[in-house]
């Protein structure tokens, strides 16, 4: 395995100037919803602590920027980036770095009853094994994870990907972005974290 991932309990994140760049601080206090800022906050803090701890840098010296899709990239000092995905979600947040420079996506989800219909909106029938929650969740997570692997998001319909046990077919612009990106064969990391879903999505060498 080419990635490490942290999940970091929200509650246990240190004060932002403890981590944060200058850059980064200013970001910080813009946010308007405190919510939102602490899991911003989160989400920084796992990212940086999980580069800290393989690459020697401190984490005042690395900082994660968005780019236009908002993809966050790792800098660290002297100019070198690391492929990092983040994610947050109430309790916990969570990180992915690649230490070979490969694309990487992870997506933390809450286990819960989605409304009536839900499912036909998101997924393919086939792609739909069991109408429970847990399945649900899951299968939510990992095509965000893969959305976020390929650097897009939910900029795109959830359909342009469809997920049969663990085997991923694109459609549409998803289709033209994994070529573009050297169609990865991608695989996953499923865990259960209480009443949320980890999922990480991951290119695997063939
Ligand atoms: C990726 C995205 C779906 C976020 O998912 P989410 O479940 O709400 O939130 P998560 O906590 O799991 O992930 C948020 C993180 O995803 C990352 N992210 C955002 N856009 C991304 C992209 N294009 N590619 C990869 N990662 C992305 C960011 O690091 C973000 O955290 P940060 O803003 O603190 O840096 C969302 O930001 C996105 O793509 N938005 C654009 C389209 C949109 O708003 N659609 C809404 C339809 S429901």
């Amino acid at each position: 395995m080419n990635y490490r991932y942290l999940v970091v309990e929200t509650k246990d994140t240190p004060k932002a100037e403890d981590f944060l760049t200058s850059f980064e601080l200013k970001q910080y206090k813009k946010f308007e919803v405190p919510k939102r800022a602490q899991e911003w906050l989160a989400g920084r803090y796992a990212a940086k602590k999980l580069a800290s701890e393989f690459f020697t840098f401190p984490m005042t010296k690395m900082q994660v920027k968005n780019d236009r899709n908002g993809a966050p990239v790792l800098q660290v000092e002297g100019g070198n980036q690391l492929t990092v995905s983040i994610s947050h979600r109430g309790d916990y947040a969570a990180a992915a770095i690649s230490l070979t420079g490969d694309l990487i996506g992870i997506d933390l989800e809450e286990i819960e009853p989605r409304p009536k219909g839900w499912a036909d909106e998101y997924f393919f029938k086939e792609e739909i094994a069991a109408n429970t929650p847990v399945y649900l969740t899951e299968l939510w997570a990992k095509k965000e994870a893969v959305l976020k692997l390929l650097q897009i998001g939910l900029t795109v319909p959830t359909k342009e990907i469809k997920i049969i046990n663990g085997n991923i077919q694109f459609f549409g612009k998803t289709l033209d972005i994994w070529a573009l990106k050297g169609s990865p064969k991608i695989a996953f990391e499923t865990q259960t974290l209480g009443a949320y879903k980890l999922v990480i999505a991951y290119p695997t060498v063939i």
